[in-house]
């Protein structure tokens, strides 16, 4: 289906913009026009065997690929990859896991060596992506041609998370750019010393098209109605003191803490956050633009991933798993911080929308001018990436 930019045009000024429509929600051929282009234009965080199984190896993807020749595959937006370590050099490295003779899978697990030979017809490959050799193809005219090399995707990391971008879409913003000002709000806090969790980590499909839970995570609107229970966050929090921080491909929201013993010590955040009144800062939650959740606690970090499922727009992977800088701190985390009812109140919530999507004549909503600039933030980037930037 073609899409006319203007039927999903979402204004600059909240004041008179509407959501984007439901059709951005349901159908399969917008989801479609998602992964082709907003999504290579994006940085994406590579999942971490913690979220696919959280028994597995503890260490996180950067030491996995720590040894010279170290290769890992992964899936990511439905897409086999693989990293790989260099052999001449330390470089790590991301490649398309197909073969390019006949698309045979090059890696099926973790493993290590200075050559990649395919387990179909056996052509070789370097750990630098290139074509080494492949018996039978000796002698043939224009060959081997640019395609027969390995596809390669930009890698970047910060911390222990590495992430990956498709070159397809052009240059876009480096990946230290994007996290400057993440970067900037954590920089006293010890991240170095996170520790991947082994008990708390997940990897599981949920109710609703990914948008539905961004749009949920940037909607603040929502937290004096779905998390209101006695004992819910919206009572954890001193809601009068909420934030919603917007820039270019990133979000913050923070709020401070009812208790000072569930806010972080002020010393661990820069001066901007500090109260006159002593109150502390409950959490920083992140997004980087369009589906990564980084949100960071006293106990240490809740990394949360709303993936699309190519050809499924009314369903979401949600990955996430638990790095950890205080272990007491983090063994209260569902006292103090309610993890799990917020998640599962939130998850609900997503899944009675999704029920609603159904309904074909769903009117485009508008937007609370105080209460929801996140949420219209949201949208209009999502507007903008998939209409503007093409
Ligand atoms: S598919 Fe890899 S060598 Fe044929
Ligand atoms: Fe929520």
């Amino acid at each position: 289906m073609a899409y006319t930019a203007s039927d999903f045009a979402v204004a600059d000024d909240i004041r008179v913009a509407e959501t984007l429509p439901a059709a951005a929600f349901r159908e399969r051929d917008f989801l479609a026009l998602e992964l082709a282009t907003l999504f290579p234009r994006s940085w994406q965080l590579v999942p971490d065997a913690a979220s696919v199984d959280p028994g597995s190896d503890p260490r996180s993807i950067a030491e996995l690929c720590s040894a010279r020749g170290a290769r890992l595959p992964f899936s990511l937006l439905g897409r086999p990859l693989f990293l790989q370590r260099g052999w001449d050099d330390a470089a790590l490295r991301c490649f398309s896991n197909a073969c390019t003779h006949a698309w045979y899978p090059l890696v099926a697990g973790p493993s290590r060596g200075p050559t990649l030979v395919c387990g179909q017809h056996g052509r070789k490959f370097d750990c630098a992506g290139r074509f080494v050799a492949h018996a039978g193809f000796s002698g043939l005219p224009d060959f081997p041609r640019d395609c027969d090399h390995l596809r390669e995707f930009e890698v970047a990391s910060w911390h222990q998370l590495t992430f990956v971008r498709d070159p397809s879409a052009g240059a876009g913003p480096a990946l230290d750019d994007i996290l400057t000002e993440l970067a900037a709000s954590t920089s006293a806090l010890p991240l170095a010393t996170l520790r991947r969790s082994r008990a708390v980590a997940e990897s599981r499909e949920v109710a609703g098209n990914w948008k539905q839970h961004v749009w949920n995570y940037m909607d603040r609107y929502h937290v004096g109605f779905i998390h209101r229970a006695p004992g819910g966050l919206a009572d954890a929090c001193d809601m009068s003191s909420y934030q919603t921080e917007l820039s270019d491909h990133a979000a913050l929201q923070w709020v401070y803490a009812r208790r000072p013993e569930d806010g972080f010590d002020p010393a661990l955040l820069p001066e901007r956050f500090r109260d006159p009144a002593g109150r502390r800062v409950f959490a920083l939650w992140w997004l980087l633009f369009p589906n990564l959740a980084l949100n960071f606690y006293p106990w240490g970090l809740s990394i949360n991933v709303f993936e699309p499922i190519p050809e499924r727009p009314d369903t979401t992977l949600f990955r996430w798993y638990h790095l950890i800088l205080d272990d007491s701190l983090h063994a209260r985390r569902e006292d103090s911080w309610l993890i799990s009812q917020v998640d599962a109140e939130d998850l609900d919530a997503m899944a009675q929308v999704r029920r609603s999507l159904r309904e074909p004549h769903l009117p485009r909503g508008r937007f609370a001018a105080l209460e929801e600039t996140g949420p219209h933030w949201f949208h209009r980037q999502i507007y903008r990436a998939v209409f503007e930037s093409t």
